[in-house]
């Protein structure tokens, strides 16, 4: 069977942030919390936030655009979009479909997928199995959100959190010695309480008292989160590495989900790797979710920080509880 597979890599990232900006002083004055603490807590300075023209399909859009157009590819060669989001336009059609008609990519299927913060990793995951079995020749891979949607601006707890912004990678077929080189995702439902939105689906459909109760928020138990994120990254980071042959002094750079410093610091140490190895941009961003580890990867290539075969981690966890780790072998 692995005969018959062939190896995936990235042909073109892309990415775009809102342009509006709320800084830690903003939040200052709208709960009760202070820049000082945001800063020691979680590393995050300032989040772009989407005004209230801009849905999560508008940011796919462009950051989609830029990855073909990096790539050279043209919507109509595409066979697959996926949208990894916990954010989408609306509960159905789907954001990938509303993406796929904005690009005029009428050759591709196209669906959201929803693994929270993990979501990308899962989707490119998903995509290159298609790709690699030769299902499929070129997919479009997003990660996208406008979390500041659906957060509470009246929660000091979650409200300083988060950013919106959106990235985007497309996946084609690549040499053999480049590309992906192992996955490795997992979930644990056991955690689905730590963080979630209790209203607005089947449970608790939408109704003037769920949102009363205002339940169609992001609640989140931060301290119990931390400590799962603290752990899982870098045994993910590991397992993923071991799965590829490789091992923690054969990576060139860590693209690690963006929630918190000091989750960030952590899974470093335990990689080993120097702060100049590990992509970071939580604190201009905040924790954009599926966006993350996209935009962050774009930013460093923009930066000319990677270079073809380079080996990069990315890492990945969330709600669900999920988490995802991936390898790849920078070039094409
Ligand atoms: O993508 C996955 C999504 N989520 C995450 O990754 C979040 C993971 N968790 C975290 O990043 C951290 O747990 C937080 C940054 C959310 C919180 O940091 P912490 O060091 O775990 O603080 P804590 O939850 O233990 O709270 C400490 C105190 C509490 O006060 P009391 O109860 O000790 O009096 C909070 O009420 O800090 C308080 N607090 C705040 N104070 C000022 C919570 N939020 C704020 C705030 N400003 N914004």
């Amino acid at each position: 069977m692995l005969g018959h597979k062939r190896s995936v890599g990235i042909l073109g990232v892309g990415s775009t942030l809102p342009e509006n900006i709320i800084t830690n002083r903003d939040l200052e004055t709208m709960v009760d919390t202070s820049s000082e603490w945001i800063i020691s807590r979680t590393g995050i300075r300032e989040r772009h936030i989407a005004g209230p023209d801009i849905a999560t399909s508008d940011l796919s859009l462009t950051a989609g655009r830029q990855a073909l157009e990096r790539a050279g590819i043209e919507a109509q060669e595409l066979d697959l979009i996926i949208v990894a989001t916990a954010t989408p336009d609306m509960p159905f059609p789907s954001t990938a479909c509303i993406v796929q008609a904005a690009l005029g990519a009428n050759n591709a299927a196209a669906f959201d997928l929803e693994a929270a913060c993990s979501g990308f990793l899962y989707g490119v995951a998903v995509a290159e199995q298609f790709i690699s079995s030769k299902t499929y020749d070129t997919a479009l891979v997003i990660g996208a959100e406008t979390l500041s949607k659906i957060t509470n601006w009246s929660d000091r707890n979650t409200c300083v959190l988060f950013g919106d912004g959106a990235g985007a990678c497309v996946l084609g077929p690549v040499s053999n010695d480049r590309g992906i080189l192992s996955h490795y995702l997992g979930a644990d439902g056991r955690g689905k309480e730590l963080l979630q939105i209790r209203g607005g689906g089947s449970r608790k459909p939408t109704s003037i008292d769920t949102v009363r109760q205002k339940l169609h928020y992001i609640e989140m138990q931060g301290a119990e989160v931390y400590k799962f994120a603290v752990r899982i990254m870098g045994e993910a980071a590991l397992k993923a590495l071991q799965r590829s042959g490789l091992s923690r002094e054969d990576v060139d750079f860590l693209v690690p989900h963006q929630a918190n410093h000091r989750i960030i610091k952590a899974v470093a140490r335990r990689l080993r790797l120097p702060p100049e190895q590990v992509i970071v941009n939580v604190d201009r961003c905040g924790n954009m979710s599926a966006a993350s580890i996209p935009v962050a990867l774009d930013e460093a290539i923009i930066a000319g920080r990677i270079n073809a075969d380079d080996i990069l981690v990315l890492v990945a966890f969330g709600g669900g509880l999920t988490w995802g780790a991936t390898v790849i072998k920078w070039g094409t």
